[in-house]
C-alpha cells in the first residue's frame, strides 16, 4: 500500500511532541508521504531531544511547530488544544494520529474529538494501573476518545476490552518501535566502535537512562539510584535527559554524577548501537524496555510500576526506586536472551495501523 492510493494530500494530521513519538512515528509518517501533516507541539524543544531526530529518522521538518515546551502539564495541554483547534478549523484533517501517552498525545486527541475528527491511537491499551503517573491518565483518556486503537500486543487488547473498548475500534498491530530498530541498528563493528568512542569496552559496560518524576524529582530516590549506579563494578554510560540534569543541579547531586560517564542525550542510531553493545541496561524509559527485547540486552527497570509487563521476567526485571539496583543488576547480567522472541512484533505495525486507518476512513 502507498498512502497516495488511499489518503489525500495533507489529510492525516500526525500530532507529536517528544523524542519517543518522533522515533515511533517516523516509519508511519514516511509511509503516509504527502498525506502526512505533521504538527509538533514543542513539548520537547532541545535539538538533542527533538530537532535532530527528524533528519536522523528520514523525516522533513514538521509542518507546524507549537511552542508549549517547559510549561506545566495543564498549560501544555490547554495551549496545544487551543492551537490545534485553530489549525483543524482552517484545515480539517480526515484523521488525527497520535502515539503513546504524553501530554502531546492527549492534546491531539482532545482537539480532534472537539472537531469530530477520527482519532487513531498508536500504541493503545498500555496500562500501568498506577494513577501517580500522568502518562496513565493521558493514555486512558486518549484510548477512550479514539476511534481506532492500534494495540501492540494481546495484553494491550485485553486491557482495552476490560474497559469496554473492542470490536472494530481495536486492532492488534505490534509496536512501531520494531521498524525503527530494524532500520537503524548499526552493524556489530559499528556498535563496538560506538562503545569504544565512549571510553568503554563492548560487552563490559552499563547503559543507563533516567527521566521519570518518581526517580529524578524525588531527591532521595535520585540520590539512591545514583549511589547504586556508582557502586556497580562495570562503568556506567548515562545520557542524561534535560529534566534529570536540572533536578540533579537542584538536589545537589553533582558529585555523584561525576562518578558516572554522564553525556548529553545521544542520537537514535548511536543509542541503539550502545544498547546492543552494553552488558546491561538500567533505565526507567518505556522505549528502552521495548528495545531491550529487540536488541536482546538484559534490562533492570527502575520504576514503581510498568505498562510493559510483557518484557518482565525474561528480558527485564523491575525494582522500585529505593531498592537495591546492584542486586537486580547481578540477577540480570550475563542472561542469554538470544532464544527469546520480542513480544512487539515483526516490524509491520506502521503498515498494519495505516491499513486499518484507511479502512476506517473509507467506511466512515
Ligand atoms: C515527557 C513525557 C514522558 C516521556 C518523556 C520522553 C509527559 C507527561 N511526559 O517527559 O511520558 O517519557 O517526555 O522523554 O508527557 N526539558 C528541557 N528541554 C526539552 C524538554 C524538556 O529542558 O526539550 C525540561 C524542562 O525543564 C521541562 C522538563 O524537562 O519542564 C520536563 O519536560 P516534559 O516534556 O514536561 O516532561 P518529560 O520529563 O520530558
Ligand atoms: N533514546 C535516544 N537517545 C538517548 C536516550 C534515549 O535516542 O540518549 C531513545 C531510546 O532508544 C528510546 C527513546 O529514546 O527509543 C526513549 O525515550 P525516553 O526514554 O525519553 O521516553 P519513554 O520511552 O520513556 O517515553
Amino acid at each position: 500500500m502507498t498512502s497516495t492510493d488511499v489518503f489525500a494530500p495533507k489529510s492525516i494530521a500526525v500530532v507529536l511532541g517528544t523524542r519517543p513519538e518522533i522515533i515511533k512515528l517516523a516509519h508511519l509518517i514516511r509511509l503516509l508521504g504527502d498525506a502526512a501533516f505533521v504538527v509538533h507541539t514543542g513539548q520537547h524543544y532541545d535539538p538533542k531531544l527533538s530537532g535532530s531526530f527528524f533528519p536522523e529518522m528520514g523525516l522533513q521538518e514538521p509542518d507546524v511547530f507549537l511552542a508549549v515546551g517547559g510549561l506545566t502539564r495543564g498549560t501544555q495541554i490547554g495551549i496545544a488544544v487551543q492551537k490545534l483547534d485553530e489549525l483543524f478549523a482552517e484545515r480539517t484533517p480526515d484523521a488525527v494520529v497520535v502515539q503513546g501517552d504524553t501530554n502531546a498525545v492527549l492534546a491531539g486527541a482532545v482537539a480532534a474529538n472537539a472537531r469530530n475528527v477520527l482519532i487513531c491511537h498508536i500504541e493503545a491499551g498500555l496500562r500501568s494501573f498506577d494513577r501517580n503517573m500522568p502518562e496513565e491518565h493521558n493514555r486512558v483518556v486518549t484510548d477512550h476518545l479514539s476511534d481506532l486503537c492500534c494495540a501492540p500486543t494481546q495484553v494491550n487488547v485485553d486491557n482495552l476490552a476490560a474497559e469496554g473498548i473492542g470490536g472494530e475500534r481495536v486492532v492488534e498491530t505490534g509496536n512501531t518501535i520494531v521498524e525503527a530498530v530494524l532500520e537503524l541498528l548499526p552493524s556489530k563493528e559499528e556498535q563496538q566502535a560506538m562503545a569504544r568512542a565512549h571510553g568503554v569496552e563492548p560487552g563490559a559496560f552499563v547503559l543507563s537512562t533516567f527521566h521519570r518524576p518518581e526517580n529524578v524529582d524525588d531527591p532521595a530516590n535520585y540520590r539512591t539510584i545514583l549511589e547504586h549506579l556508582a557502586g556497580l563494578e562495570l562503568p556506567v554510560v548515562l545520557p542524561l535527559h534535560p529534566r534529570s540534569v536540572k533536578r540533579a543541579e537542584e538536589h545537589g547531586l553533582g558529585s555523584l554524577l561525576a562518578k558516572l560517564r554522564v553525556v548529553e542525550p545521544i542520537g537514535y542510531r548511536e543509542f541503539l548501537g550502545l544498547e546492543a553493545a552494553a552488558a546491561l541496561l538500567i533505565s526507567d524509559s518505556g522505549g528502552v524496555q521495548e528495545e531491550a527485547s529487540i536488541v536482546k540486552t538484559p534490562l533492570v527497570v527502575v520504576r514503581n510500576s510498568t505498562e510493559r509487563p510483557e518484557v518482565i521476567g525474561t528480558f527485564a526485571t523491575r525494582c522500585t526506586p529505593g531498592a537495591d539496583i546492584g542486586a537486580a543488576a547481578t540477577e540480570m547480567l550475563g542472561r542469554d536472551l538470544s532464544g527469546f522472541e520480542s513480544p512487539y512484533g515483526d516490524g509491520s505495525a506502521s503498515r498494519r495501523s495505516l491499513e486499518a486507518l484507511a479502512a476506517r476512513i473509507q467506511g466512515r
